[in-house]
């Protein structure tokens, strides 16, 4: 056998580059800030405004930066073997990452870094790729370009042009565009919370969006007085490798504001987001997933369980490029359903515990959620200002009752009630097993039932007994009318 020399074409694989892992912007801006990290940067400013006209996203961190030679690695495809050891508090595994994720949003990526004074830059443009021929800026190119930040200290400035993919081909409107910066903003604020938050690294990270800085955000509550951390445990792999899992139990949504109850349940809903939350080296890339051992909807909605990774399990893991998808390894397998066993009940008991108005715009809701002996009861609120009216022989009428009965069909808990339905051994009851009751709904129906039925007792047994509540109280009904000498 003989070795020839077979590499890829630069501009086919740069290419190809732009479809590695999964990228949104949030995710593709994660990456950079990753290296950020690693750059010990205690500040990233990202500027991404719309625009019509070749827009430009500047991603601007005050790190530690690189000379011209480690910036000339730094920009190679692949510029570190995967298997390499890295230190504690690297994010990065592939080489990859800022080269991929910048070309999953943009064609022309330069990066332009200062070190111990030290400016220098590089530039790909897929456009023109030439047998790995790669730009590289002079002085003056750069003056002309950089942030005035990289003017009077170190750091490191990307600079996104030719955002196709971004701006989706120029078809994004100012109003979707709106809408990414606000999910990008949330997202950063849950995948970076614990930097934000300044709980690692002894300093706190701050990221600006075009100015404004973001908020950590964390999806356990844990400060919250009525979050329950259960047992911690460390599972051992190998000699020094140590997963942390943390399981909690989120207060119950009665015990929560508003605002913080809209940004626990998210877009898709708290159930959506219950399920294990991995990091690794304390940045979160995975979340709301139960690795498909259990079902989600199977425990409660409150149960969300903290899995801490170092990167020396990378390649168990099967870490992805992106950093936003990772397979469960076989040897916490066992380990995970057994704490989701235990889980069970106690996440129940928490649903369970105190009933509440319905969280709403208002302070008055139509529905209130009634919760005894474990048995949960949506009732309608009959001080609400419109139900009111119906007992005010005044104020009846058509339009009232109308009125009345739209509001209560506006607002259906259905979100409260999927959300209870969906919480292990959790049960909404709403028969009234009272037999006073029915019996005076029942008395209060009949008139106009038996109207209907033109006093034929045939038909009006027949109609009750596909009726609700009465077709499920039947023998108390039927035993009533009997009484009453109607049938016999
Ligand atoms: N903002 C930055 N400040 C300083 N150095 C940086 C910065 N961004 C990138 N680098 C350097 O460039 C190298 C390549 O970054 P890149 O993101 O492409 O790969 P990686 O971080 O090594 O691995 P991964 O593909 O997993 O992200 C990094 O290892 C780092 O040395
Ligand atoms: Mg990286």
């Amino acid at each position: 056998m003989k070795y020839i020399s077979n590499p890829p074409d630069a501009a086919s694989l740069m290419t190809t580059a732009r479809s590695f892992g999964n990228y949104d912007l949030p995710g593709a801006l994660a990456d950079l800030i990753d290296n950020s990290i690693k750059a010990r940067a205690k500040n990233v400013r990202v500027h991404c405004v719309f625009s019509n006209v070749d827009p430009v996203v500047r991603i601007i961190d005050d790190g530690c930066g690189m000379s011209p030679d480690e910036l000339q690695v730094a920009m190679r495809p692949a510029s570190t073997n995967p298997t390499v050891e890295r230190s504690p508090d690297d994010l990065g595994r592939f080489g990859w990452g800022m080269k991929s994720a910048s070309f999953s949003q943009c064609m022309k990526l330069t990066v332009v870094s200062r070190k111990n004074g030290e400016l220098s830059a590089a530039v790909w443009d897929l456009d023109d790729v030439d047998n790995w021929k790669m730009g590289v800026l002079s002085e003056k190119e750069i003056e002309t370009l950089i942030d005035p930040l990289l003017k009077v200290s170190d750091g490191t400035e990307i600079i996104w042009n030719k955002c196709d993919r971004l701006f989706e081909g120029g078809t994004l409107t100012q109003e979707q565009f709106n809408h990414l910066i606000v999910h990008t903003r949330n997202q950063l604020s849950l995948t970076f919370h614990r930097f934000l938050a300044g709980e690692v690294r002894g300093c706190r990270l701050s990221i600006y969006i075009n100015g404004t800085p973001i908020a950590p955000y964390d999806p356990f509550y844990s400060t919250h007085l009525a979050t329950q951390a259960l047992g911690r445990e460390e599972i051992r792999h190998g000699r020094s490798n140590r997963v942390r899992i943390q399981p909690y139990i989120l207060p119950h949504y009665s015990k929560l504001v508003l605002a913080d109850f809209d940004r626990l349940s998210g877009a898709e809903g708290l159930l959506r987001n219950q399920g294990f939350y991995v990091y690794r080296q304390n940045r979160l890339i995975i979340s709301g997933t139960w690795f498909r051992l259990v079902k989600h909807g199977e425990l409660s909605h409150l149960v969300r369980i903290a899995i801490d990774i170092p990167n020396t399990l990378d390649s168990i893991w099967k870490i992805s490029v992106d950093k936003s998808d990772a397979q469960l390894p076989a040897f916490l397998r066992n380990r995970l359903l057994q704490i989701i066993g235990s889980l069970r009940n106690k996440s129940a008991k928490v649903i369970r515990s105190k009933g509440a108005k319905i969280a709403t715009g208002g302070n008055i809701s139509v529905w209130n959620r009634h919760v005894h002996d474990g048995q949960i009861r949506y009732l309608i609120n009959r001080t609400h200002p419109v139900i009111e009216a119906l007992f005010d022989p005044k104020r009846n009428s058509k339009a009232t009752t109308n009125s009345a009965l739209q509001i209560i069909e506006q607002s259906m808990p259905v979100n409260n009630l999927s959300q209870d339905l969906g919480g292990d051994s959790v049960k909404v009851n709403q028969v009234t097993l009272n037999p006073r009751t029915i019996i005076e709904q029942l008395e209060i129906a009949l008139p106009s039932m038996l109207l209907d039925a033109g006093g034929a007792m045939e038909r009006l047994t027949a109609e009750l007994r596909r009726t609700e509540p009465f077709a499920q109280n039947w023998k108390l009904v039927e035993g009533h009318i009997r009484e009453k000498g109607w049938i016999k």
